[in-house]
């Protein structure tokens, strides 16, 4: 099959658009022809790494997010060949202590790191892994949505628990994790508060249904957020900015206010004062990805066209590090996706 793959770490220079051997589903798996697959920071994260930390088998196909039709099963399922699928990519380990017990697994796997990923014409997963695609959305929108709206959605819902008529700040508005996020706590009937670089990326922000905009590059995040919210701060916020954001984070919490971070963009490393946490009672939450729960209720909103993917920009694969440097400049508002045109169509 082509595949957009790495045999060594690096820029994006080594992204290479090639022949790779065509995936064999194992017992349990389902193979599925990919039409369309999500970027995701990870995935520049993985061809980064130059220790190569994670372990990820090489050479490496990144991509967590598919969406495709299915050409094989190797087991039973409800799901049948030729339908239309969608990967939830959060893969539970199925032996840790909470999985014994039936509940969301405490060492989530995400699909494309320690197994190869969806920059391809194919990709093998568990059968559960697949759910048919949403009538409503097509291929691109399909891949589009998984990682990101389930990793905001387990942070809002499931970590900080935003409810109506709360007010949540939300970092790195313009990006996939951020874009997600505006549309959860809209539908959660919160009011958004949302961090844009610029006047141009604010008018997209505000239309993927942010209330506010602070343009955080004025750096003066602070006073702008206590102006809005009659000096007392808000409720949550949404962190996966890190390093450069953590100390703005905690300042504009209220008391009893809640940061909920799945990501650390700028840097692992921050500092904070430790009193300020407990004097103003504080609550920090982290979140990797979600639940088999929660991706079907995303899945379910997704359907009913309640919760939209936005599309930045679509790349065909063979350009996929044309896709990445799009993404490291900084230059999408939403998700950027690669279109898988099989030859075999
Ligand atoms: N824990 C999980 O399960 C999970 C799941 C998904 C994502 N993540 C993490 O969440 C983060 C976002 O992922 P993504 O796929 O949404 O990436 P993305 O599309 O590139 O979005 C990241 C956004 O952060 C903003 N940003 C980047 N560097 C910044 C800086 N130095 N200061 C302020 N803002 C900055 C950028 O927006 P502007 O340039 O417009 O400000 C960018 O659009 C990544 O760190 C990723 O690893 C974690
Ligand atoms: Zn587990």
């Amino acid at each position: 099959m082509k595949a957009v793959f790495f045999e060594k770490t690096g820029g994006a220079e080594v992204l290479r658009h090639g022949e790779f051997p065509t995936p064999k589903p194992q017992r349990g798996e389902a193979l599925v022809r990919v039409r369309a697959a999500g970027l995701n920071r990870l995935d520049i994260w993985l061809r980064e790494d130059k220790e190569n930390a994670r372990n990820i088998p090489m050479p490496h196909i990144s991509g967590s997010d598919a969406a495709g039709v299915i050409e094989k099963i190797n087991g039973e399922s409800s799901l049948k060949v030729g339908q239309e699928v969608i990967l939830n990519p959060a893969i539970p380990c199925g032996t840790c202590p909470r999985c014994k017990k039936s509940e969301p697994c405490e060492l989530v796997k995400i699909f494309g790191v320690k197994n190869q990923g969806s920059y391809a014409e194919y990709v093998t997963a568990p059968i559960s892994q697949f759910y048919p695609k949403p009538q409503n959305i097509s291929f691109v929108e399909a891949a589009a949505f998984p990682l990101t709206f389930l990793t905001a959605w387990h942070m809002l819902v499931g970590r900080a628990s935003l409810r109506k008529g709360e007010t949540v700040f939300i970092w790195g508005a313009s990006g996939g994790l951020g874009s997600s996020a505006i549309q959860v706590a809209k539908y959660l009937g919160a009011r958004v508060i949302a961090a844009a670089k610029s006047k141009e990326d604010s008018k997209q922000i505000r239309k993927i249904g942010a209330d506010e905009i602070v343009i955080y590059t004025n750096g003066n995040v602070e006073s702008v957020v206590k102006n809005l919210t009659n000096n007392l701060g808000v409720d949550v916020v949404f962190e996966s900015v890190g390093a450069k954001t953590w100390n703005t984070t905690l300042a504009i919490l209220r008391p009893y206010g809640r940061a909920v971070i799945a990501g650390t963009t700028s840097g692992d490393m921050g500092t904070q004062d430790l009193s300020d946490i407990y004097v103003r009672q504080l609550s920090i939450f982290g979140a990797r990805m979600g639940t088999k729960v929660e991706f079907e209720k995303v899945l379910e909103l997704v359907g009913a066209g309640k919760l939209k993917p936005v599309i930045d920009k679509v790349f065909p694969l063979k350009e996929a590090a044309e896709a990445q440097r799009r993404m490291e400049k900084r230059g999408h508002v939403g998700k950027i996706v690669l279109e898988v045109k099989s030859n075999i169509m």
